[in-house]
């Protein structure tokens, strides 16, 4: 028997099993002060979410919750039921992120500093490498796989890291400002690889100061001072 619609909505809050969305219910950070004051949202699978608020907001903490590097004072953020904080500060398996600050290794070549999320995820390193040759041309830049991330720039080095974090194939997809330093053909392109992630079924979510993003994503959430305001 088909359960009451009411019954159902609380499930998929509740991030039941059935459901492969990243819920999050009554989440407070408190780190001196109070950064995140009671945010429940639902990031659907296989739609790309914009959270867009100003410098400040909270948009970096929020994703760093949903992924499981914070843990929340209180309030939870789970996958399919699942907590996303596991204890230690180490995202899940099923988590992916492209970092605002990117997080790369400076003296390793763009391909390896991809390839490593792969390897470090099992892949053998053949088969890593030739998938991160694949992930850096999806981002236009196949030919700086050998170039060292230091003698790159700041919007090569944002597409390094985005082709890092969509090289996995995670179910969830936590990308912090991923477009900041692209000019407008780029960041097409990384909007377009971000619906493709969603296509394939992934929860995606993407911090952002830019209307034409938020414009470009299938929902939207807003912070300001650490609670939502849409
Ligand atoms: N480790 C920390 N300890 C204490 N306060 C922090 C810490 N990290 C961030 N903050 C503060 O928390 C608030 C939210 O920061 P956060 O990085 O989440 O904002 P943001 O919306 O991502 O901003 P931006 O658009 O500049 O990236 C800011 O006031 C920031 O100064
Ligand atoms: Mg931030």
């Amino acid at each position: 028997m088909r359960p009451p619609h009411d019954r159902l909505s609380s499930e998929q809050r509740r991030g039941d099993p059935g459901t492969r969305d990243l819920v999050l219910e009554h989440v407070t950070y408190v780190n001196g002060r109070t950064l995140l004051d009671d945010v429940s949202v639902a990031f659907p699978a296989g739609r790309v979410t914009a959270l867009s608020g100003p410098s400040g907001s909270g948009k970096t903490t929020l994703l760093s919750i949903a992924g499981g590097l914070l843990e929340p004072t209180s309030g939870t953020a789970e996958l399919a039921g699942r907590e996303m904080w596991t204890g230690s500060g180490d995202p899940r398996q099923e988590v992916a992120f492209v970092l605002q600050v990117y997080g790369l290794v400076p003296i390793l070549s763009a391909r390896e500093n991809v390839s490593i999320a792969l390897r470090a995820r099992g892949t053998a390193p053949a088969d890593a490498d030739e998938a991160a040759e694949a992930a850096l041309a999806r981002f236009g830049i196949a030919d700086l796989g050998e170039r060292q991330v230091e003698e790159l720039s700041g919007g090569q080095m944002q597409r390094v890291a985005c082709a890092r974090g969509f090289v996995v194939g995670a179910e969830v997809l936590l990308a912090d400002e991923p477009t900041s330093e692209l000019d407008e053909g780029n960041r097409s392109v990384v909007l377009a690889e971000l619906r493709e992630e969603a296509a394939r079924g992934a929860v995606v979510v993407v911090a952002t100061h830019d209307p034409a993003v938020v414009e470009a994503c299938d929902l939207h959430i807003a912070l300001d001072e650490g609670r939502v305001v849409r």
